[in-house]
């Protein structure tokens, strides 16, 4: 595998040397597409309903942080089956996870239920990172086991499943796959979620998608 393809590569698992220069990378890229995502959710949800967080797929754990800046009240379980992105995640939020407001967790999202509770979460968030679940419904079925009834799940991602970029991108990461609004809001179904609400940013390739257990 050239060196490109082994950089672009870790985004689906990032490890080593260029997993750290990704994680890094991430930090800024995808600042913009996960600002606007949270914005609009603030719109949608009642804050006081939610107290319990799970942040799926979390990287560096930037978008750990920005949540608990919002949700002052809450705490944040983050996880992500890389060694690294647990590792990361912790460095950049040390302070809210000596507080007891965060805990990093070192799972994948095919088997939340080893790791977390059921009915246990107000509100799942997935930034980025549904390109690389085993399969949309079963993954979505396990957040919908960990969510509370009327658990909120948000899925950001910066493609909308037909733009060139990401098609790009996923000739060359292996096991990567874009989908549209309407796959996923297919997929949210089959796993049994009841409101969904898909929204396009109106200028860029973006995605927020808000469903409702
Ligand atoms: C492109 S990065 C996005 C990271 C972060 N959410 C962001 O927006 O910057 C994808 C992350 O999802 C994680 N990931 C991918 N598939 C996963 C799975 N099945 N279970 C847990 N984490 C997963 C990867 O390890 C990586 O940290």
């Amino acid at each position: 595998m050239g060196l490109l393809r082994k950089f672009l590569n870790q985004t689906r698992r990032p490890e080593g040397l260029l997993g750290r220069i990704m994680l890094n990378g991430m930090n800024f890229g995808h600042a913009f597409v996960a600002d606007w995502a949270i914005s609009l959710m603030q719109d949608m949800l009642n804050a006081h309903d939610v107290n319990q967080i799970a942040e799926l797929g979390c990287g560096n754990g930037r978008d750990a942080g920005e949540l608990l800046k919002i949700y002052k009240a809450a705490k944040l379980t983050a996880v992500d089956y890389s060694p690294l992105s647990v590792e990361k995640t912790i460095k950049n939020n040390q302070a809210a996870v000596n507080a007891g407001r965060m805990k990093v967790i070192h799972g994948n999202v095919s088997d939340l239920h080893s790791a977390l509770e059921p009915q246990s979460f107000d509100l799942a968030t997935a930034f980025e990172t549904i390109y690389f679940w085993p399969g949309l419904t079963r993954c979505f079925e396990q957040v919908f086991n960990i969510l509370k009834p009327n658990g909120h799940f948000m899925i950001v991602t910066e493609s909308d499943g037909r733009d060139k970029i990401s098609k790009w991108f996923q000739k060359r990461i292996d096991g990567m796959n874009t989908y549209t609004s309407s796959e996923i809001e297919a997929a949210l179904n089959s796993a049994g979620f009841a409101y969904i609400k898909s929204t396009h940013h109106k200028s860029r390739p973006w995605l927020m998608i808000l469903a409702r257990r």
